[in-house]
């Protein structure tokens, strides 16, 4: 897959170490920056990495800041963009069949480096569920057709 990863300087650590895996795996990286732990403003790293997804230049969006919150905000206001927040496994597996979520939004400081790369791992296997995942999907599609410019 080509994956977009963008973090601010609370997600800078996690994103390097995670780069570092998933060039491993033969995965396509898109960094988007930051480039360092010097403080700086998420909505700019979440902003880059939810265009790409939103245009189709990448299959799929990481996302990191301390919570995971900001990111999560800022990148669900790209069209097209399904971005999640994953507190655990589970939900990073239903948010891939039942969301079809396209970017995860981790958080640095919410949880251990092994518990977000055990998310992160699980979100990128799962593939999408059809039938009526698929509609209600549809049915979020349709509004932005409506509330989006
Ligand atoms: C930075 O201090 C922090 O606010 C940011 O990383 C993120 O958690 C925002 O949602």
């Amino acid at each position: 897959m080509k994956i977009a990863i963008g973090s601010d300087h609370a997600g800078y650590k996690l994103k390097s170490i995670i780069s570092g895996y998933l060039l491993e795996s033969s995965h396509v990286i898109v960094d988007t920056g930051t480039d360092s732990t010097n403080s700086c403003d998420y909505p700019d790293f979440a902003a880059r990495t939810a265009r790409l997804v939103s245009i189709g230049e990448v299959d799929r969006g990481i996302l990191i800041c301390g919570t995971g919150i900001g990111m999560a905000i800022t990148a669900n206001k790209f069209k097209g963009v399904r971005a999640t927040l994953c507190s655990n496994t589970e939900e990073a597996k239903l948010s891939r069949q039942h969301n079809h979520a396209n970017i995860i939004c981790l958080g640095s400081r919410s949880r251990s480096k092994e518990e977000n790369l055990s998310i992160l791992q699980v979100w990128l296997d799962t593939p999408v569920e059809g039938g009526r995942h698929r509609n209600r999907v549809k049915k979020i599609i349709s509004l932005e057709q409506d509330n989006f410019k």
